[in-house]
């Protein structure tokens, strides 16, 4: 992963420019990944926007083709995903790192980074997955609009040289893949588990419009949260449950 790279100065979203080339059936090699130094309509989960100052931060897309992954599988790709950009970060930025379920990564409070996974599906597989990832890392101040974002140089007090970190994420994201098309999704499952914000804590949390506790104790195979509240076993998915910090 990484080996091609292409930088493009400025483009609406390195995931859209990716899947036009897929889509226009250009033949894009395994592993490419499109780095933009601007994105003027970066996209983020849920409808949301991703907004990264030019210049200053990670904007890319690479490009997985994981036809060995049942789509009903593919939340494990979010995992590997996951798993790759936190243990890369985590080197530099220690344990206060963690993944916020599904796919946010988390330095304390702070949201640091997001993943938009993209996945082109055949049949019952995954043809090509498009992974798009923004990486908050040396951007100093954020528009008020940001919702609790932070930055790599606002933790270590220094820029971050952003082609060395990109390839530091694209080796992790490299080693947990190959593991992945190994079969060794246990481990896959279970560190990424571990990893994950608020995990056996009691925590509040939102869905339909009523406040909770509970502590998060797992993670469906398919991706769905479970919380355990009062003795039940509650499970979400994303649209369905927000989590309240203090
Ligand atoms: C999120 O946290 O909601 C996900 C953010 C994903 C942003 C990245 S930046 C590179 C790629 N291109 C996009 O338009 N989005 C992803």
């Amino acid at each position: 992963v990484g080996q091609n790279l292409v930088t493009i100065k400025q483009i609406d979203s390195t995931n859209t420019f990716l899947k036009n080339l897929l889509s226009n059936s250009k033949p894009v090699p395994e592993g490419t990944v499109i780095m933009a130094e601007e994105q003027y309509a970066g996209r983020g989960q849920q409808q949301n926007g991703w907004h990264a100052e030019p210049g200053k931060n990670l904007t890319f897309s690479l490009l997985l083709n994981p036809s060995f992954l049942p789509v009903n599988q593919q939340f494990d790709l979010v995992r590997v995903v996951s798993l790759g950009v936190h243990n890369a970060l985590k080197q530099h930025l220690g344990s206060l790192l963690k993944i916020k379920w599904p796919n946010d990564v988390y330095y304390a409070d702070k949201k640091l980074g997001g993943i938009l996974i993209e996945n082109i599906v055949q049949g019952s597989t995954i043809k090509h997955a498009v992974v798009g990832i923004g990486i908050n890392v040396n951007q100093d101040v954020f528009p008020a609009h940001v919702p609790n974002p932070a930055s790599v140089k606002q933790i270590l007090q220094r820029d971050y040289d952003l082609r060395l970190l990109l390839s530091e994420i694209c080796s992790h994201i490299e080693a947990a893949y190959l593991r992945l098309k190994a079969g060794n999704v246990t481990e896959i499952r279970e560190e990424y588990l571990a990893a994950l914000y608020w995990l056996n804590e009691e925590r509040e949390y939102k869905s339909n419009n009523s406040v909770f506790t509970g502590n998060i104790t797992g993670v469906k195979e398919n991706g769905l949260l479970v919380v355990n509240s009062d003795n039940r076993e509650l499970m979400f998915d994303l649209k369905q449950i927000e989590f309240l910090n203090k």
